[in-house]
């Protein structure tokens, strides 16, 4: 398969303050900003784009309200490009946008645009863990996150008013693999056969088209609880987390927020090659998580605040 990741995603939004404020406080840098963009980028290059909702070239919304106007999946070079336009090219959405770039309408009207990736691998270094006999951090201490710094754009997950349509597109035309599945309800797909665990996640929601939420992977567990209490201690509202996700094996913590559905920080996904066996799995709540908190972790615990100490044998 061609296409290597998420290179951008475009939200149009009803507030570009709020917008500004969240993403200057997610952890991704910004690069340019106005009343009619902001243009911020992850540590890999991958591009976060706002645009205001009205804004007259953004793509047509597939839901009401601040969402994606548009996902650009990055192609490694101009001869993967031109794979991923030949797959393309017989549909009746097939166009080339004002900017060059091939575009097409997914079934849910999602509009995909396609380009060379301007993304650059960057190379983390997860925290080592240690275990008795297994001792891999050795005269070093685990970090502590002040913040998250978001890596890449892993995955977007939506929801498919037609699923069989939305899993044939992803799958079929544009040849994802599949990596699991809850037969008839979602699937999991990944755009490289040696990649993560999935990059697009379809859920079916019959006849209601919309966007789930956008995922930004982080280098560590580490990193995404200390992102995650930073963004509480800002007074961002947790959706639902931290927590584990069995199928993906990721830590994760999700954050309403001013631009779209939920986003997440996440880390430590499965990592698939053709070997990967694909799972089917029935539908059921700890599968989403094995556990999780449901309203965040604020780091203004009793443990965690600074306090007067009245016993006068100091605090262990
Ligand atoms: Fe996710």
């Amino acid at each position: 398969m061609s296409l290597q990741g998420i290179d951008a995603v475009i939200f149009g939004v009803a507030d570009m303050a709020e917008a500004r404020r969240f993403l200057d406080d997610w952890g991704v840098s910004p690069v340019s900003g106005s009343a009619e963009k902001l243009l911020y980028r992850t540590r890999d290059g991958a591009e976060v784009i706002v645009r205001p909702k009205g804004a007259a070239d953004l793509p047509p919304p597939i839901e009401d309200g601040n969402t994606v106007r548009e996902v650009i999946w990055g192609a490694a070079d101009q001869a993967a490009l031109d794979e991923t336009v030949d797959r393309l090219r017989g549909l009746a959405s097939f166009r080339i946008g004002a900017d060059g770039l091939p575009r097409v309408t997914d079934p849910n009207g999602l509009s995909l645009a396609f380009r060379i990736s301007k993304r650059k691998p960057v190379v983390v270094t997860p925290t080592p863990v240690n275990a008795p006999g297994a001792h891999q951090r050795i005269n070093q201490r685990s970090p502590v996150h002040n913040k998250a710094t978001p890596i890449n754009i892993g995955h977007v997950v939506l929801f498919a008013a037609d699923f069989a349509a939305m899993r044939a597109f992803y799958t079929e035309t544009l040849g994802f693999a599949i990596s699991d599945e809850y037969p008839g309800h979602g699937v999991f797909t990944r755009c490289r056969t040696v990649g993560e665990h999935h990059n697009l996640f379809i859920l079916n929601r019959p006849g209601r088209a919309g966007i789930n939420h956008v995922a930004f992977t982080v280098s560590d567990i580490h990193e995404v609880i200390g992102g995650g209490i930073a963004m509480s201690k800002k007074g961002w509202k947790t959706e639902i987390g931290p927590g584990r996700h069995p199928i993906s094996s990721a830590y994760f913590w999700y954050f309403e927020n001013p631009l779209a559905a939920p986003l997440e920080y996440y880390a430590d996904e499965d990592f698939c090659t053709e070997d990967w066996k694909p799972g089917t799995f029935e539908r059921k709540p700890e599968l989403f998580a094995e556990w999780a908190i449901a309203g965040g972790i604020d780091g203004t615990t009793r443990r965690q605040r600074p306090m007067e100490d009245k016993s006068g044998r100091g605090h262990a």
